[in-house]
């Protein structure tokens, strides 16, 4: 799976992407990242990205040009690839959007814009496929949502998830439902909190049912 990132930001990525699952994940060509530079496609001298808002209002806007000649460099590199904007006008992301887009990796590249300042020239969305909104709360720049995205999908790539049994925890997530119990290793009493026991008891059977009780939000 490609991942390309168009972003003014790129020294952002490679501390959350190149470590851990998703160093992992590079490694073993399940994914490969690349960034492009929105300030290389910037107008005139001073390589110009934003503009003031018609129409009145704080703060800058990204320019419709430099975005759009960015996204179309992007294309022409992958030309399949599905375009995602992070924007909170977008619908919420969810697990099952995560699963769709790994699910189509498969074959398609994707395409991650990074808006900033204050947001962007709505006619950019006419390159755009998806847009989605990452939750309730208003951030600065749309590399943060992008990375949670791309972290969410990359993990569902096949291979990439360390045990199989894990994967398959995973098909039974729906969206709006946790189903991730309360988990305990070693030592078995920590400054007086004890294990509870139906874990130590070897009972498969118990077990499950006393995890299927706890699958619910504290
Ligand atoms: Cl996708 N972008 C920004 N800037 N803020 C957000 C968001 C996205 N999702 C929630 N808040």
């Amino acid at each position: 799976m490609k991942i390309q990132i168009i972003t003014l930001f790129p020294e952002m990525f490679p501390g959350v992407l190149n470590a851990s699952m998703l160093w992992k994940a590079q490694d073993q060509g399940a994914v490969e990242f690349s960034y492009i530079n929105l300030r290389d496609y910037g107008l005139g001298p001073r390589k110009q990205v934003d503009d003031t808002p018609y129409g009145g209002g704080d703060g800058m806007l990204l320019k419709p040009e430099p975005l759009v000649a960015a996204i179309e460099q992007a294309k022409q590199n992958d030309p399949s690839a599905i375009v995602i904007l992070p924007t909170p006008r977008g619908k919420v992301y969810k697990q099952s959007d995560a699963k769709a887009l790994a699910a189509s990796a498969q074959t398609q590249g994707l395409i991650f814009v990074c808006p900033r300042y204050e947001g962007y020239d709505e006619r950019v969305t006419a390159y755009i496929d998806r847009q989605y909104c990452i939750g309730n709360y208003v951030l600065t720049g749309g590399e943060l949502a992008n990375m949670i995205m791309i972290d969410s999908i990359v993990r569902l790539l096949p291979g990439v998830l360390g045990g199989e049994t894990s994967a398959e925890i995973e098909s039974f997530q729906e969206d709006d439902q946790n189903i991730e119990f309360p988990q305990y290793t070693r030592p078995e009493e920590f400054r007086g909190v004890k294990v509870p026991n139906v874990l130590l008891s070897g009972h498969h059977a118990e077990i499950e049912k006393w995890r299927r009780t706890q699958s619910h939000r504290p």
